[in-house]
């Protein structure tokens, strides 16, 4: 390490502790429409669960995000259960849509992966509506995940993250229109948090403003703690150019990749999706534009 490195590592180190970024939240009040619980909860296991559904516990108990780079800290994703003492127990509607509109949790931290300025009302109200059902995931659980500490460095990369700015916005859901509803499954998925240049350069509001948007190339770690790429989903060659339908929705729903390996953690599974959806998606991404990958 030389002198410049060092005193910069040094500097970071000491400033860090005293960017515990605190950020002002707003009272809303929100009443969400009766919505739909099973739809609910398909939309929960899909918008969320990547996240914070514990397969050994079969409920929404949270665990450690193992695909976090080290040096950012340890990162938990909350128990959303209703228990009272935990992350979702003590939310009000109003908490909720406040946290995924902007980012701000209701004590004030920032909680970026959470960030969804454009999902649909509708969807919202359904996740709303299963989160405070009596559905047996849901259920009042003190199972403690874990506590999110973050380094030096992570918080320094927090203080730069920006929370979004709440609007009063009644956003519609796509119609039927397969290449709208692609756009929206690619923005609330994040399938562009995954496959785009990296974390620090996305676009959350205009999610095809962010660096080599869905070009692959973020590192992420498997479950062997392994570095790994994040593939091209462009409609490249060295992406899904060559890709028929049948296999991307293999891929996403069961984890199957074209030339029939196992496509492993992180990438998540999403099996809830409808066959409309995944050719949704499909059509969407053979939309934007192409990019190679080396
Ligand atoms: C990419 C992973 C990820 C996804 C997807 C995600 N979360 Fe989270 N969530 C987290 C992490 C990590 C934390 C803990 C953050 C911390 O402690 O700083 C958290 C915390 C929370 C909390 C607790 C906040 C608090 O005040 O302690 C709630 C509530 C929550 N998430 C709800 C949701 C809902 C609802 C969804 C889906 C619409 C969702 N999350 C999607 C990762 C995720
Ligand atoms: C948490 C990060 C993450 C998210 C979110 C994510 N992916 Fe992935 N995805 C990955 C990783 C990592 C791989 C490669 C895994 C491997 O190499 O085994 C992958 C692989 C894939 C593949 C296989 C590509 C190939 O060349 O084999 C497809 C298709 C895919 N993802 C589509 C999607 C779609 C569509 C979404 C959103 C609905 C999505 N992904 C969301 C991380 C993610």
């Amino acid at each position: 390490m030389d002198l410049k490195t060092g005193t910069i590592l040094a500097a970071l180190t000491l400033l860090a502790p005293g960017c515990k970024i605190q950020y002002k939240t707003e009272k809303i009040n929100y009443n969400p429409s009766r919505a739909n619980v099973r739809e609910g909860k398909r939309l929960t296991m899909l918008v969320c669960g990547s996240c914070h559904y514990n397969f050994e516990t079969k409920d929404f108990t949270g665990k450690k995000l193992e695909d976090s780079p080290k040096f950012l800290g340890k990162i938990y994703a909350a128990n959303i259960t209703q228990h009272p003492g935990q992350g979702a127990g003590q939310y009000t509607p109003g908490e909720l849509v406040y946290l995924l509109r902007t980012g701000i949790s209701r004590s004030g931290r920032l909680m970026p992966y959470m960030h969804r300025p454009n999902m649909a009302e509708e969807d919202l109200d359904a996740i709303i509506a299963y989160l405070k059902s009596d559905d047996h995931a849901v259920r009042p659980s003190d199972r403690n995940p874990g506590k999110t500490k973050y380094s030096p460095i992570g918080r320094l990369g927090l203080s730069f993250t920006k929370p979004g700015k709440y609007q009063d916005a009644r956003i519609q859901k796509p119609g039927s229109d397969p290449i709208l509803l692609g756009k929206y499954l690619v923005d609330n998925l994040a399938c562009f948090h995954c496959h785009s240049k990296n974390f620090t350069s996305l676009d959350v509001q205009e999610p095809e403003r962010s660096k080599g948007f869905m070009g692959g190339g973020n590192k992420l770690r498997n479950a062997a703690g392994k570095k790994i790429q994040t593939p091209n989903l462009t409609p490249h060659a060295t992406g899904i150019a060559n890709w028929t339908e049948g296999e991307f929705r293999r891929a996403v729903t069961a984890g199957i990749s074209k030339d029939n390996s196992v496509i492993s953690y992180p990438m998540p599974l999403f099996p809830e999706l409808t066959e409309a959806e995944t050719s949704a998606i499909f059509a969407y991404l053979k939309t934007i534009p192409p990019i190679e990958t080396k």
